[in-house]
């Protein structure tokens, strides 16, 4: 989590790390804060303004006292080390105020740095390991910033991207990063970092995210990059393929919504080029001999929060279509048991932002084991992309609310081509049933557009019987359960109304007993083969006196004797349903969180990328 941006060259620098700080915001909202290089009496200081709370505190503050310079930091915090306030915000100084830095991530070993370092005389002002770093960096500098920089981070022990100024070399931010991100990008006569292209893209589409134990040094003609013995090295290159009017709201007001209606065409630019001329499944960027999928025999499909949900909803296609058992996991868990993992194991990683620290650990520790890694995420270019053997891309563009909508969406796509081309290689399935479940999804996007119309009749219910509602149930089953799970934590995390999610079974083994008179339950009610047995756990949940809504199959009239209120999704093949049902529960639990006067788009606690464990 936290957002840094670095900006050095001929403009003012403050504009720029604003303006980037606005695009990072979303990484996490403690506090703000800026340091900026310039002149005091013809001698070179570093500045330095921050403030706890949201960036528009500093803004404010920075109104009242614009910092000068052209060279300089910045950083939206999420607390993990001291809590947040002005003290604990980002830039930290060293003891001689020369030097300031910022810091993403966690320093395992920062207890015992600050007791070393306090043997040595430094003194610390503030509850962070950051400032630990600053001082470290500081006690090894000899007039080169990027060979202190190198030297500290070689005692560091955890995750990190740092970037720091020192007012001996004015121009010069020196940047390190060891799993957490970092990217660069440079343009005539500046240098910028961010921890996202985001930050980046109003400036150039050309950037270089470093790699792990990399440091950069960046001045405004260009950038060199080294490792952490001082050997020239290069991190990966690429170029972002989408513009900066995609991270703006365009007019709605909130992303959340905005990404919400977004999810037709992300789906469809998701399903883009995944057929070949005889129209046989392909997957260029994964980079699997179709031979070693063939031997696949376990799959695990691991992941965090929302991405865990669209892996949950993956495991039901890969077993049907492909043949294959799958167990979906969480990824702070998987690597803490003994998964039995080997050459023939698959293990499918999903991530939105690709940085997600569980994830990408899940990841190597699979890899550790021989198993082959398959990557889903949004973000090329990231970490887990990288790392991973192959990589599925999710094409939903940026996505800036903390709450996932469209990547959710994507991804359950994007695993639905890989469950089919699992079921190519492994001839699970013929050619052209292939080519129908594949014509199926290519429907989806006009479904989806049916299903975003209904949006008034569910802001009238987050209005409605669910105004003042305590606590939501989320029942489902087979494919329903997942977004049963998915509609909860949806609703918990913007709007902060007590939301779960249950198998519609289990009821009775125990959560019904929660069903109070007027008591909301979502019950997810489409067709399939398990349509029958949900009805009676609906009739269950109604007769304790249970408020019920329905997410059903257009033409389903017999759900009106079950339920209170119905909305209607379109027919589709029973695997596809999720993709459309969801949308519903987006959008109640987005209008229930804007009728509580709830910030949708940074909701409390949160930030939109977990880079800690
Ligand atoms: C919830 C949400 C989170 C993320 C989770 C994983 O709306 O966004 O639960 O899904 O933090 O993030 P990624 O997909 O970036 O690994």
């Amino acid at each position: 989590m936290c957002g840094i941006i670095g900006y050095t060259g001929g403009a003012w620098a403050l504009p720029v790390l604003v303006e980037g700080l606005r695009t990072l915001e979303y990484r996490g909202y403690d506090s703000a804060g800026v340091a900026l290089m310039d002149t005091d009496d013809g001698s070179p200081v570093v500045r330095v303004a921050k403030h706890s709370g949201k960036l528009a505190n500093l803004e404010e503050a920075l109104r009242e006292r614009p910092l000068p310079g052209s060279t300089g930091l910045g950083h939206t915090r999420w607390a993990t080390h001291g809590v947040p306030n002005d003290r604990n915000a980002h830039p930290h100084t060293d003891d001689s105020g020369r030097l300031a830095l910022v810091h993403n991530g966690i320093i395992e070993n920062y207890t015992q740095l600050r007791e070393e370092l306090s043997d040595r005389g430094h003194g610390f002002r503030s509850d962070t390991d950051t400032e630990v770093v600053a001082c470290l960096v500081a006690d090894r500098y000899r007039g080169e910033l990027a060979a202190a920089v190198r030297e500290a981070m070689c005692r560091v022990r955890g995750a990190f991207a740092i970037a720091a100024v020192h007012a001996d070399e004015p121009g010069t931010i020196v940047a390190c990063r060891r799993e957490a991100p970092l990217v660069i990008g440079c343009m005539d006569g500046a240098s910028l970092l961010a921890s996202d292209v985001a930050g980046l893209v109003a400036h150039t589409r050309d950037v270089e995210a470093l790699l792990d134990d990399q440091v950069a040094t960046l001045t405004p003609n260009g950038v060199t990059v080294t490792d952490l013995g001082g050997a020239p090295a290069q991190g990966h290159r690429y170029r972002v393929d989408w513009d900066v009017d995609a991270a703006e709201k365009q007019g709605y007001p909130h992303f959340m919504l905005k990404e919400i209606h977004e999810q037709p065409q992300a789906v469809r630019d998701t399903l883009i080029g995944r057929t070949d001329a005889d129209g046989r499944l392909v997957l260029d960027e994964l980079r699997c001999d179709p031979d070693e999928l063939r031997h696949v025999d376990k799959v695990y499909v691991v992941a965090c929060g929302t991405s865990y949900h669209a892996g949950l909803v993956a495991k039901y296609a890969i077993e049907h279509w492909a043949g294959v058992p799958v167990e979906a996991e969480i990824a702070s868990e998987f690597r803490y048991r003994d998964p039995i993992l080997s050459s023939h194991t698959l293990v499918v990683t999903i991530s939105q932002s690709g940085e997600t620290a569980d994830t990408l650990a899940a990841a190597s520790h699979a890899r550790d084991q021989q198993a082959r890694v398959v990557a889903v995420t949004n973000v090329v270019g990231s970490s887990l992309a990288r790392e991973a053997d192959a990589v599925v891309y999710t094409r939903a563009g940026p996505e800036i609310a903390v709450a996932s909508t469209k990547a959710f969406t994507t991804q359950i796509v994007a695993l639905d081509v890989l469950a089919l081309y699992l079921a190519q290689a492994r001839r699970a399935l013929f050619p052209d049933e292939c080519r129908d479940h594949l014509a199926r999804m290519e429907a989806l996007p006009a479904l989806l557009e049916q299903v975003l119309k209904q949006e008034g009749e569910l802001a009238e219910l987050a209005a409605g019987s669910f105004a003042d509602a305590g606590y939501v149930m989320f029942v489902g089953r087979h494919v329903g359960l997942p977004i049963a799970l998915e509609g909860a934590l949806k609703l918990k995390e913007i709007s902060y109304v007590h939301a779960e999610g249950f198998p519609a079974g289990e009821m009775k083994h125990g959560p019904i007993a929660l069903i109070d008179a007027g008591g909301p339950v979502v019950a997810l009610a489409t067709r399939g083969h398990v349509h029958g047995k949900l009805l009676s756990n609906i009739q269950e949940v109604k007769a304790r006196g249970a408020v019920v809504l329905a997410v059903a199959t257009e033409g389903d009239t017999a759900i009106d004797a079950h339920a209170d209120h119905v909305v209607y999704v379109p027919e589709v093949h029973e695997l596809l349903y999720p993709l459309l049902t969801v949308v519903p529960l987006q959008l109640l639990g987005y209008h229930m969180a804007v009728r509580l006067d709830r910030d949708v788009d940074q909701p409390r606690n949160l930030a939109k990328t977990v880079t800690v464990e």
